[in-house]
């Protein structure tokens, strides 16, 4: 690992976290092939799967530490050994082999879900990463539903993990539960409180209850949170995870807050695509920088705008995310300058056109159809089959 603070990690779940939703399941090919495609993204660790979960998610596993080279293989245990045999084994082709162990934080796991008590809990957190370093060096624990857990409590179980050998220590907001300043004073809390914190790295994993994902990882980051979990187009339980594609551009637009990390922005559009497809998972139209509409403008005035200079209406260059240009869509909402752009388009001379009379023309047929399309500019300019 790189010892910069301001460089990232990119933590990538959509194979593990991303593929728990109900319909999204992969074969172990597809899995491969998404894997390979994360590789040359450019994503630090890429979790596998859960070992124990299934046979065909082990087999998975398996398959993804031969085919992968550059990238840490992670694999999702409980803090128990059976959890963590199966991990090791599973890993045990993985170049850069890493478990992901952990247990619940908040009193509302510990008392409903596990039974237990704190200190019993802590006990078996320290365990579980003692266990887990019996096989690989580098261990990662989870404090699940760290969000909700007690702060100082949470302090205790990080450092105890931290001196049982835990090289990242993940906070969770498992149910999508805080505010950003909120999850980022957790961070910063860590920061200043947890005593052995300089020997590990601490990471964020947000999920989109709030639709807060990846605010909330941007806070944690600008806290001192130096590697960030999320998946492609923020596919995950419930309302989903942190996306990595936004999670990219807020640090690469906002490069004055001086946080970068390794990823290839290029490649977005098209993998977007290609974990939709395969998932079975549409990305909403309105989604930021991957969505149908990200880089399409259908008022005229923002046509205009965008028209006259990109900038005036786009925070992103469309390119940089693997998109050729943004889109101008004809509308009963666009103006003159919007329909000129797309006759000049097809080949039309601007001067040689009536645009008053087209554009009359054009108004009454858009307000007919939602979108004015190729063939229908061509027969409003007595060209195609139809006659407007
Ligand atoms: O959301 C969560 O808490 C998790 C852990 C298993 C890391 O996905
Ligand atoms: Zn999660």
């Amino acid at each position: 690992m790189i010892h910069d603070p301001n460089r990232i990690y990119v933590f990538d779940t959509t194979l593990r976290d991303g593929e728990q939703v109900p319909g999204c399941q992969l074969t172990t090919n597809e899995k491969i092939e998404i894997a390979k495609e994360l590789e040359l993204l450019g994503v630090d660790v890429i979790e596998a799967g859960f070992p124990i979960s299934s046979p065909g998610d082990f087999q998975s596993v398996v398959e993804l530490s031969k085919a992968v080279k550059d990238p840490i293989i992670c694999a999702l245990t409980r803090a128990n050994t059976k959890d963590i045999d199966a991990a090791a084994e599973a890993l045990k082709y993985a170049k850069r082999p890493r478990i992901h162990t952990g247990i619940g934080s908040s009193d509302m796991h510990i008392k409903y879900k596990f039974n237990s008590t704190r200190e019993d809990i802590l006990q078996r957190a320290s365990d579980a990463v003692k266990y887990a370093k019996k096989f690989v060096e580098d261990v990662e624990f989870y404090a699940e539903d760290a969000g909700r857990a007690d702060i100082e409590y949470l302090a205790k179980m990080v450092e105890a993990v931290i001196a049982a050998g835990a090289t990242v220590v993940n906070i969770p907001d498992t149910n999508g539960y805080c505010l950003p300043d909120q999850y980022g004073a957790k961070i910063k809390y860590l920061m200043e409180n947890v005593k052995n914190i300089d020997q590990a790295i601490i990471s964020v994993h947000c999920h989109n209850d709030l639709g807060l994902a990846t605010a909330n990882s941007i806070a944690g980051i600008m806290n001192g949170a130096r590697q960030v979990e999320c998946t492609i187009n923020g596919i995950g339980e419930r309302a989903g995870n942190t996306s990595l594609e936004e999670v990219a551009m807020v640090l690469k637009t906002h490069s004055s807050l001086g946080k970068y990390t390794n990823i290839n922005s290029k490649k977005f559009a098209q993998l977007s695509a290609m974990v939709s497809r395969m998932m079975r998972m549409p990305v909403q139209p309105n989604k930021a920088i991957v969505g149908k509409n990200a880089f399409a403008h259908s008022s005229g005035i923002h046509q205009d705008g965008v028209l006259k200079f990109r900038e005036n209406y786009e925070i992103i260059n469309p390119e940089d995310v693997g998109i050729d240009q943004s889109e101008i869509i004809l509308t009963a909402r666009s103006g003159r300058h919007a329909l000129k752009h797309h006759l000049e388009r097809l080949g039309y001379v601007a001067d040689k056109i009536n645009l008053e009379e087209v554009y009359e023309r054009f108004l009454i047929l858009a307000d007919k159809k939602k979108e004015i399309n190729d063939d229908d500019l061509l027969s409003l300019m007595g060209e195609g089959d139809n006659n407007y």
